[in-house]
């Protein structure tokens, strides 16, 4: 098949969080199988160029329209971990990809709606004829309602769409108004049973567009499927979806076995693999090493986290986690940053609190590297969200050996098994996991045991047995 992904992330290049994991990791992995694959995204001023080969401008300029007229959009093309990938730069005054950064701009149903419909003419006037065009998350969802109204009357209908929706919590409604300027009908979409929001009848909702105008809608793990189809956790749209429930389905993210391979990943000290884990405590010395953290005692456990500070992930948790550590004697480190600034305030307070104390560090920005070495150096990573469509970190620990310790939510209930828990095989239990959303819950999580069972030398029986599980993940 040739499957065309649009997407507003990619990862190394352009990666806020998890969505430009799947993107990249999704295309490799259906490349292996034989598809040809090419995604296209924005070209952002802020991308990261390490590991692009190749990039050179298209002589061809893409005429796109926009409000009311055309513009022209220069287009480059790349390549990145052998994938083909066209880079939409819009020769547009308001410089849309121009900003500093991704998102959170104030005209970002602006800039994603001009972008979407730049990549459909992408692909038409260059004669490309895909079989399958997946589209992500709110930012591309306008491609569904803008391939079936424009594209597909002038024969250009050969496509089946998909779209995956990896989080609800992101709609991207605006005024219904807005809609006019990418070329979609006003009076046509903002309907009940098109793209009017659920709970305004003067805004559009790009998500529900697409679940409407979509051959196949998916969403990133099956518990999360079934949660966003009742009122409590669909955001507004459990009716939509319960509508469309025939083409909807939930399928579980896997991780890139590639760029998430201890053996192999050039950002660590030192490599190691489930037979050679002595690597795992020289990546822990040299963490300690690098952050400046107390080696008095070796085995103390360390757990981290790798998260965006968002009230979804459990800050509030996350913050208990931290002092039930140190409580336990444990080290703690975390790697995050907010986009919501009380949040972000409150973290750097803290940070504060602790810049001399020996057993925690609190990074908080954006830092690839030391994901990556945080990975590998902790002996537990906790995910404590409210709701987590899939999450990718509980799966990147599992192949660092590091055991993930999760509230039992979306995907994270779908790839955590408690290592208590006898209603799964033992073989399948692989971390520690509660299940409220309160402290109380979270300390119940057996993982306290942890503290107690000396990490380096010797894990208790149980984890012993799991931790050669993970390695071999
Ligand atoms: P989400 O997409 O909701 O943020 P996921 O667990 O699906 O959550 O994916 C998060 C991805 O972003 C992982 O690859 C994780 O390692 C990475 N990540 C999150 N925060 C940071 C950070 N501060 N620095 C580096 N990588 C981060
Ligand atoms: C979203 C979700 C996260 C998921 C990721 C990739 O960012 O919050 O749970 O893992 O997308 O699908």
């Amino acid at each position: 098949l040739y499957v065309v992904h649009i997407a507003a992330e990619m990862a190394p290049v352009a990666k806020v969080g998890g969505l430009g994991d799947v993107v990249t990791g999704l295309s490799k992995a259906l490349q292996k199988r034989g598809h040809h694959v090419e995604i296209i995204v924005p070209k952002y001023d802020c991308m990261q160029y390490d590991r692009m080969l190749d990039l050179r401008a298209l002589d061809a300029v893409v005429e796109s329209y926009f409000d009311g007229r055309l513009y022209k959009n220069k287009v480059w093309v790349g390549t990145i971990d052998g994938l083909p990938v066209f880079f939409i730069e819009p020769l547009h005054p308001d410089k849309f990809f121009w900003r500093g950064q991704f998102y959170g701009e104030h005209d970002d149903f602006r800039r994603f709606s001009f972008f979407s419909r730049a990549a459909l003419e992408l692909l038409f006037q260059s004669g490309k004829r895909p079989d399958i065009i997946h589209c992500h998350d709110w930012q591309t969802a306008f491609v569904a309602p803008l391939y079936w109204d424009l594209y597909a009357p002038k024969g250009l209908d050969s496509a089946r769409i998909c779209f995956t929706c990896h989080n609800f919590e992101y709609q991207g409604t605006a005024p219904a108004s807005e809609l006019a300027s990418c070329g979609l009908d006003v009076q046509e979409l903002n309907r009940p049973d098109r793209m009017q929001d659920n709970s305004a009848r003067d805004r559009v909702n790009p998500v529900k567009g697409a679940v409407v105008f979509s051959n196949i809608v998916t969403t990133v793990s099956p518990t999360y499927a079934q949660e966003v189809r009742t009122a409590e956790g669909g955001k507004g749209l459990h009716s939509t979806l319960n509508l469309h429930s025939k083409k909807f389905v939930g399928i579980l993210n896997g991780v890139d076995t590639d760029e998430w391979n201890p053996a192999t990943d050039a950002f660590l000290e030192v490599q190691y693999s489930f037979n050679d884990l002595q690597g795992k405590a020289e990546n822990k010395r040299a963490i300690r090493r690098q952050l400046g953290l107390s080696s008095a005692n070796a085995s103390k456990p360390m757990v981290g986290c790798i998260t965006r500070l968002v009230p979804q992930k459990g800050v509030h948790l996350i913050r208990h986690a931290l002092y039930r550590t140190l409580e336990l004697g444990g080290q703690f480190l975390l790697l995050g940053s907010s986009p919501v600034p009380h949040i972000q305030r409150e973290f750097e307070g803290i940070a504060k609190q602790f810049q001399n104390h020996g057993d925690i560090r609190l990074i908080l920005k954006y830092d690839e590297s030391l994901s990556h070495r945080i990975f590998a150096a902790s002996d537990m990573l906790i995910i404590p969200s409210i709701f987590e469509p899939c999450g990718l970190t509980q799966m990147i620990a599992m192949r660092y050996g590091s055991i993930p310790i999760a509230r039992k939510t979306g995907g994270l209930n779908d790839s955590v098994f408690d290592v208590d828990d006898e209603t799964i095989p033992f073989q399948f239990r692989n971390g520690y996991t509660f299940l409220n959303a309160d402290e109380q819950s979270c300390k119940s999580a057996s993982f306290c045991n942890f503290f107690n069972s000396q990490p380096e030398k010797g894990r208790s029986a149980k984890s012993a047995v799991k931790f050669l599980h993970w390695c071999k993940f």
